[in-house]
């Protein structure tokens, strides 16, 4: 008797869930709730397409994001590198909103705005709190963000940036001996600087992080950038966008298994290797960025307990390659291709450089920040095309953005590059290359604070900034002692955007012997 009430009882509760809660939980996830903030970005005068059910504007999103090349130099380039967020402006006003699946994500462009956005980091976050990331810092949230950012911020100390500037620069010789040798026998030879660019940014990366192990590291990186490429590939689905989709065992899913797997092998011989390393000589570990971390890592379970292991800092190394070697390259290609166009600039910059260092004395950190000419140049390439050309953030808890209202399940663009060439922002040549608009510094370069924003802001701005900027400096002035440059007749300008903006066909330029 008890045995049979209890079986109906659980039956009962099965059938409730079956016929009742689930169908609600989905008819209110897929439809009710982005129906209700639909709703209430509509209230305060937003618009952009009705709802679709799941997918949204994805497959628009997705399908004018293969690039075309832009006919001539021209630098009209925001429908092209973002098409459909320039279609939605066009259609539905300034502001306006998008669907990103099931959530809307409307578009932040006034400083005042994203500055407030930067502060409140905990309220706008990048991505869902306590999930576990293969992103390391750069999606930490919380608590777990800030104790990794206590962490990770010694090894960007400038006594430490200093220490590394050899190790930049044995990169930098070894991409320009390479560059005097396709051009040997005729002074003068045409050469994809990105791909050479791309390879010197992730040699300094391997090599400043992992020290003696700089195969070992580079092994690693290979290994994620083929996750990072998957990854990219899953978000950009529909696939993405259904619940439980990536426990299925397809063919990307087991790949990335696999990767993930190998991975886990190969820091695990790191850390042999860097446990050997530390019986033998401490002094080596204090030079690159894992050493340092793993330093300061001891000083965080002194002072407050619980600290990473080992792993787990090898995990956020990996991560320096993600978040700085395409950024990195991607700031010199432009810098290459713009000074190309302007060579009166390029000449000014070469002046400069010479004047400081010669043509064959090493450029040291001090000597570095001091250039004029120099910064700013690399200052408007940073403004006009932001590697980084446009951030985003979720809202898990309602909350106010000055006098808008926004909900849980909303989410916000910030377009760098309109920030960039705003003229409200930046005057009316915004949209022209002109470095002298930093002769004296960011602050006299636009009108409200906040406009220029490479880097992000607030207390999750880039932990590599100066790192970057040195490395960027260091770049450009070898650059410019050892060659002229302009642009090949076949570089065709085809800016796109993957992790960073990047030129789609290369960035072929004829190099000169001086
Ligand atoms: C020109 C080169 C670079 C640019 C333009 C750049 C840009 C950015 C931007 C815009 C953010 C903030 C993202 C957001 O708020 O959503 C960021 C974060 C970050 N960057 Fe960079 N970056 C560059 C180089 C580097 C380098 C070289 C490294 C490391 C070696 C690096 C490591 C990071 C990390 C770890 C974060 C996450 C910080 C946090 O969430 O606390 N970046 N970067
Ligand atoms: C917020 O304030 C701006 C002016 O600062 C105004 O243009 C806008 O309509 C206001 N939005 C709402 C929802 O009140
Ligand atoms: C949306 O973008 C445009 C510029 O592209 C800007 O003028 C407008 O103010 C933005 N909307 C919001 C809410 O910031
Ligand atoms: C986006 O395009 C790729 C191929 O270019 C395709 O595999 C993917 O399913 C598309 N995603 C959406 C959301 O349409
Ligand atoms: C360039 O921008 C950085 C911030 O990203 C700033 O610290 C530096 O002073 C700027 N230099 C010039 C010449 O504007």
């Amino acid at each position: 008797m008890l045995g049979n009430m209890l079986t109906d009882i659980v039956a009962t509760i099965l059938l409730v869930l079956m016929f009742v809660y689930v169908p609600f939980h989905l008819i209110n996830s897929l439809w009710l709730k982005p129906k209700r903030l639909e709703k209430c970005l509509r209230d305060q005068g937003f618009r952009g397409n009705p709802y679709r059910p799941i997918s949204g504007d994805l497959a628009e999103i997705n399908k004018s994001s293969i690039s075309k090349s832009i006919s001539s130099l021209s630098h009209d380039i925001i429908p092209h590198i973002m098409p459909f967020f320039h279609q939605t402006i066009q259609k539905y006003g300034k502001d306006s909103f998008m669907w990103y699946g099931r959530s809307p994500r409307l578009n932040i462009t006034k400083p005042e705005f994203i500055r407030e956005i930067f502060t409140k980091y905990e309220v706008f976050t990048k991505g869902p709190p306590g999930k576990k990331t293969t992103f390391g810092l750069v999606l930490r949230e919380g608590e777990d963000w800030a104790k990794v950012r206590r962490i990770i911020n010694p090894a960007f100390e400038m006594e430490k940036l200093k220490n590394m500037l050899p190790t930049m620069e044995k990169c930098c010789d070894t991409m320009i001996r390479k560059w005097e040798e396709i051009i040997a026998t005729t002074g003068s030879a045409e050469v994809d600087v990105y791909s050479s660019l791309n390879v010197f940014s992730g040699d300094v990366i391997a090599k400043t992080s992992f020290g003696s192990s700089y195969e070992e590291g580079k092994k690693l990186f290979k290994l994620q950038e083929e996750q990072v490429f998957l990854a990219f590939q899953v978000m950009r689905s529909i696939s993405n966008y259904i619940p439980g989709w990536r426990y299925l065992p397809t063919k990307v899913n087991r790949r990335r298994k696999k990767l993930a797997h190998e991975t886990k092998e190969m820091v695990k011989t790191l850390v042999e290797n860097r446990k050997k390393l530390k019986q033998t000589e401490e002094s080596i570990n204090k030079v690159d960025l894992l050493g340092i971390m793993l330093e300061s890592n001891e000083k965080e379970i002194e002072e407050n307990g619980i600290g990473l292991s080992m792993e787990e800092v090898i995990d956020e190394c990996k991560l320096f390659l993600l978040a700085g070697k395409d950024t990195t390259s991607s700031l010199l290609t432009w810098a290459m291709v713009l000074l190309s166009e302007h060579q009166d600039w390029q000449s000014k910059a070469r002046e400069e450089v010479l004047s400081r260092f010669g043509k064959d004395n090493t450029p040291d950190y001090n000597g570095l920040n001091s250039l004029t000419i120099v910064n700013m140049i690399i200052n408007e390439t940073l403004r006009f095309y932001p590697p980084a050309s446009s951030l985003s953030r979720i809202i898990h808890t309602d909350t106010k953005l000055k006098n808008l209202t926004l909900l849980n399940g909303m989410e916000i663009n910030m377009p760098t590059i309109m920030v960039h060439r705003d003229q409200d922002l930046w005057g009316d040549d915004a949209n022209e290359f002109n470095p002298n608009r930093f002769a004296k510094g960011v602050l006299n370069a636009n009108k409200v604070p906040g406009s220029f924003m490479p880097f992000g802001g607030g207390p999750r701005m880039c932990v590599g900034k100066n790192y970057a900027l040195i490395e960027a400096k260091l770049a450009l002035t070898k650059i410019l002692q050892h060659f002229s440059f302009e642009l090949s007749p076949s570089y065709v300008h085809a800016p796109m955007c993957l992790a960073a903006m990047v030129p789609q066909f290369g960035a072929p330029l004829i190099l000169h012997q001086i």
